[in-house]
């Protein structure tokens, strides 16, 4: 019996990481940053065993069929051919969120089972290798490897591609993000199929590559001086960007729906009433407003003006992957 247990915390994308170039390896067309949380993580126990018949995978509790095991068994496969050995594993991963709005979210997921696999195995892999390793379970969770502000280097192939922190001298420490919960069911077009569609459709994909790769200098730029106004702006605008894609995609889509709009509006409110804040969206309808962690409480307030307190979550920076004790 091998064993092991590892906790990982969500990161969410300032520059969004929006289209593939490789299906199989995940590897991204563009670069990619984002800001890991400390309000939600998943922590993942794996233990593979002679004998065990299957890969059995459960999720808070609940057995998965197999669409969701398959993704599992996708990490767990690549585990044991580097391990070299051939048992099944049974798979307990728990994700931790602050309200009951199933933000569960990917990137800590695939990033809690890769650490975990890679204690179960002895695996010993350095964390570029371990980065490597959770892309391959899911793009975003590359990043959640590292607390803080991490970048996704595209590269061009399975050994260049992988994520590493970016120098902030603690600044992440003095910021905040709110999420304002608009709708917590399952989106309808997952970020892979909305990804694919863009690139293979979208009239606006090849600008959404330039603006991408500019966009990521500027938000570096932004983080090395501290500069919450510059960062705030081209994170904002880097979603606007990257959202545009799915209106110019064949079919059109919108991960939009009303609520998040008066979500956004709230923020243009508040930002032309002095406040400092600005807002990014992922493959959803929630909103997640960025801000520096003193003006929190006073954002947070007025977002309560029109959002109720189960759809509101303050975060902040959080850390990176740790190794956890196993029960057995
Ligand atoms: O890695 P995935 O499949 O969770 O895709 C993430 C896509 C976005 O959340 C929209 C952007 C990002 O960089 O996280």
């Amino acid at each position: 019996m091998h064993n092991g247990k590892a906790r990982a915390f969500t990161n969410i994308a300032l520059i969004k990481y929006w289209g593939k170039k490789d299906q199989q390896l995940i590897l991204p067309m563009n670069s990619s940053l984002s800001l890991t949380l400390d309000a939600f993580y998943t922590e993942t126990s794996v233990s593979f065993s002679k004998n065990y018949t299957e890969d059995l995978f459960y999720l808070d509790g609940r057995l998965q069929g197999e669409k969701n095991t398959q993704k599992v068994a996708r990490l767990l496969n690549l585990a044991r051919k580097q391990a070299g050995i051939n048992e099944h594993a049974v798979v307990y991963s728990q994700n931790f969120v602050p309200t009951a709005a199933g933000l569960a979210s990917s990137s800590s997921g695939l990033a809690a089972l890769a650490g975990a696999c890679n204690d179960a195995l002895e695996l010993n892999l350095s964390s570029t290798e371990l980065s490597r390793f959770a892309r391959k379970g899911s793009g975003s969770a590359c990043r959640s490897i590292y607390g803080g502000f991490a970048e996704w280097q595209k590269g061009d192939s399975d050994q260049t591609s992988y994520a590493l922190p970016v120098e902030s001298n603690h600044w992440e420490d003095d910021l905040a993000m709110i999420f304002v919960i608009v709708n917590d069911k399952a989106k309808k077009i997952s970020s892979r199929n909305g990804m694919q569609q863009t690139v293979e459709t979208s009239l606006y994909y090849n600008d959404w590559l330039k603006a991408a790769e500019t966009d990521i200098k500027t938000a570096k730029k932004a983080i090395a001086n501290q500069d919450f106004h510059a960062l705030g702006e081209v994170i904002e605008a880097n979603c606007l960007k990257m959202h545009a894609t799915t209106l110019a995609s064949t079919p059109p889509f919108s991960y939009w729906t009303p609520d998040s709009l008066k979500a956004m509006n709230k923020v243009y409110e508040m930002r032309q009433a002095g406040q400092n804040c600005y807002f990014t969206m992922d493959a959803g309808p929630n909103v997640k407003v960025l801000c520096p962690k003193k003006d929190s409480q006073k954002i947070y307030d007025e977002l309560q003006k029109e959002f109720s307190e189960q759809q509101l979550v303050l975060a902040h920076a959080g850390k990176g992957i740790e190794s956890l004790e196993t029960e057995v």
